[in-house]
């Protein structure tokens, strides 16, 4: 089985079943909801995926990079960062649309529509597109949208998608009415919640979002720490 565990915001710890370790976005140290600091992750770690620069997707993608040599997929704009200012070694740059096979499974780069600003030192000048990721790990694929608006795109992913991971916060996203929209556009088996709760501008009832987008898709709400096992 492959294993998915929340760590509160929009990060997303893989352990895929022959055990390769990934994370997305990766924000640990300054995010109140998460349960583990970015220590968690430098003992062991194969891959960091980021889908955007922001800081609370960033924060502590750096130091978990440097101290695991770990191999860093984003945007071509965030890999050319990470080889040129932090002289970063292993980095595998995507651009929108693009896709590749690792030997972990698939990985490919989708739309958002979100800001492009990379919040890191030395990251001035670095205008990073901001995107998604859909992967193809075992026989699920698993979808995660990163920050976005609803996009007319989400369309092309129906019944492309079994897991869809959806922020549901708001105000910098979107909110659970457009998000269960994106869920009725993409038709997953499941969709879980996320970049909700973390500060009061993001504040959501999960629940209601639940009550939006159930029966057509399963909601499952991950707290903090928890994982989900899937094929
Ligand atoms: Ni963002
Ligand atoms: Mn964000």
């Amino acid at each position: 089985m492959n294993r998915l565990t929340f760590h509160g915001h929009a990060t997303f710890e893989i352990v895929t079943h022959e055990g390769t370790r990934l994370v997305v976005d990766p924000f640990l140290t300054s995010n109140p909801k998460a349960t583990i600091g970015a220590d968690y992750f430098c003992d062991r770690l194969d891959y960091v995926l980021l889908t955007h620069g922001h800081f609370d997707h960033v924060e502590d993608a750096w130091r978990i990079l440097s101290e695991t040599g770990a191999t860093l997929i984003s945007s071509v704009e965030i890999c050319a960062y990470a080889e040129t200012v932090l002289g970063h070694e292993n980095n595998h740059g995507l651009s929108i649309g693009g896709g590749h096979d690792f030997p972990f499974g698939r990985v490919k780069m989708t739309t958002a529509i979100h800001g492009g600003r990379l919040d890191a030192e030395g990251g001035d000048g670095y205008t990073c597109p901001p995107g998604g990721f859909l992967l193809h790990l075992g026989k699920t694929r698993l979808y995660l949208a990163g920050d976005t608006a609803l996009t007319a795109d989400m369309q092309f992913l129906e019944d492309r998608v079994d897991i869809a991971v959806l922020p549901i916060g708001d105000n910098f996203t979107m909110g659970p009415e457009d998000a269960a929209r994106a869920a009725n556009l993409i038709k997953p088996r499941t969709v879980i919640p996320c970049h909700y709760g973390t500060w009061p501008p993001i504040e959501q009832d999960p629940e209601r979002f639940r009550s939006l987008v159930e029966p057509r898709s399963d909601v499952l709400v991950l707290a903090p720490g928890e994982t989900h096992e899937f094929e």
